[in-house]
């Protein structure tokens, strides 16, 4: 290690920038955000140095600066001349800064780009609101060391405080339910109690584990237990931590097997017996996801809850075939739609569907594609009207079918047989535009338009 990394306290201390300029002005910059009290000069004032805490040197000019630096060395005050690493006491490294919470990149002046390189990377992984988690530990330090005695037991606290449902919360936005969580588990500790879990409802997208969003994939790596739907693929599962537990509860039509019931009570149970749950559902949990009744059931327990949006088969599906949902000339408008009439859902008002410049997503629409056209038809649609089947949207093994509203039951019977997997209709002018055998054919509305 050719310096040691030290942070230093510059709060109401006077510190010198020596020039003008850019760099000289990023430095002053950066020693103000750290409350330091800051003399930019463009001359060297020996007295101005005297008693600073630090001086920074970026005149440009290599005479001004070796003076600047030789002044600050007899006077004993450290000082840093840009791009100058020989006549450096200190250098400045690359900073990723989240309030509280500062990272410090450097390697040893060799080189800058690295430098930035590596920021950007860390940046990429630090949550946003880290510094807010740090300053949640920060106000429970004195109460901890006052009420947890045992070391062992004080330092399972602040893991679990960093690490856990408190953490999720504060990171997911929600300061008020992170410090009740902290609470409650400062109080368990106080008391030797095992504290509670957290369920996060994390939206898993359409397949492609490259379409999870960061937070997604933190989850699948923290998680204690990940609770999935049969739609989500193993490629999205492969990036789950190695030891955590799956939990298939897939109700895929025909053959269910857990009830929304039974799974909204083992959400419960095991966030009761203080493991982080991930309940992994395929696109996004809020859309005809059920999500919102597990986070109803979870909160009607006074549990923690987190939620984690995800990409929606709509547009995962729509952006793999290349369909634009909306499109200046030929559609002002997108409606997610079920096609699946299920008991006790509201039915759509598919005469608003129906509408010219009016696209509409059609989820679990491929099997009951004969009534979807006829609602369709009946509410006024054109049967010319294009559509488009995207079948295994984002993977592998997508398939897509393109054709008019008329034909939409004989092209979604290719897409219903046997073991075929999740398929979705997009029924609007913009349909004509996917990317298939037909793709050519289907530029003509859009010619027409133009
Ligand atoms: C119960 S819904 C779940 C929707 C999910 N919450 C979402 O936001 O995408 C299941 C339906 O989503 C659609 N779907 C999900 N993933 C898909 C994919 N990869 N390709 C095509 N359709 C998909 C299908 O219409 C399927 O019947």
């Amino acid at each position: 290690m050719k310096h040691l990394p030290l942070f230093f306290d510059l709060l109401g201390r006077r510190v010198v920038v020596v020039g003008e300029g850019p760099a000289a002005d990023r430095r002053a910059a950066l020693a103000r955000s750290a409350g330091a009290e800051v003399r930019q000069l463009s001359d060297i004032r020996v007295d101005d140095l005297r008693g600073a805490a630090a001086v920074f040197v970026a005149t440009g000019d290599l005479d001004h600066d070796t003076v600047a630096q030789r002044v600050a060395k007899s006077l004993g005050v450290p000082v840093n001349v840009a791009d100058r690493p020989a006549l450096c006491d200190f250098i400045l490294p690359a900073i990723v800064d989240r309030d509280d919470v500062v990272v410090a990149i450097s390697t040893g002046g060799a080189s800058p780009t690295l430098a930035a390189t590596l920021r950007g990377r860390i940046e990429a992984v630090l949550p946003e609101r880290i510094g807010s988690l740090a300053r949640l530990a920060a106000t429970f330090r004195a109460q901890v060391n006052a009420l947890i005695v045992d070391p062992a037991r004080r330092r399972t606290f602040w893991r679990r405080l960093v690490e856990g449902p408190a953490a999720r919360l504060v990171l997911a936005g929600d300061d008020a339910g992170a410090r009740r969580t902290a609470l409650g588990e400062l109080d368990d500790a106080r008391r030797r109690l095992a504290p509670v879990g957290i369920a996060h409802i994390v939206g898993a997208g359409p397949g492609d584990p490259d379409l999870l969003t960061l937070k997604a994939a933190q989850l699948l790596r923290e998680a204690d237990v990940i609770l999935h739907d049969d739609l989500v693929p193993p490629a999205v599962l492969a990036r789950a931590r190695r030891d955590a537990e799956l939990v298939p509860v897939g109700k895929r039509k025909g053959r269910a097997r857990w009830t929304q019931d039974e799974i909204n009570a083992e959400l419960v149970r095991r966030v009761r017996a203080s493991q982080t749950v991930v309940r992994l559902k395929a696109g996004d949990p809020f859309v005809f996801g059920r999500g919102g009744e597990e986070v109803g059931a979870l909160r009607e327990a006074g549990l923690p809850v987190a939620i984690v949006p995800g990409v929606t088969a709509a547009l995962g599906c729509a952006a793999s075939v290349g369909i634009p949902l909306t499109h200046r000339k030929l559609a002002s408008a997108v409606t997610f739609v079920s096609g699946h009439s299920a008991e006790g859902s509201r039915e759509a008002a598919w005469p608003a569907l129906a509408a010219q410049g009016h696209t509409l997503a059609i989820y679990m629409g491929a099997t009951e594609a004969a009534s979807v056209r006829d609602r369709l038809l009946r509410a006024g649609a054109e049967p010319t009207t294009p559509v488009a089947i995207i079948e295994n949207g984002t993977r592998p093994d997508e398939r897509l079918s393109t054709g008019r509203l008329a034909d939409l039951a004989r092209l979604a019977a290719s897409h219903s047989r046997g073991d075929a997997g999740p398929s979705l209709i997009i029924v609007g002018d913009v349909a004509a535009l996917a990317s298939g055998d037909f793709a050519e054919e289907w530029q003509q509305p859009l010619a027409k338009v133009s």
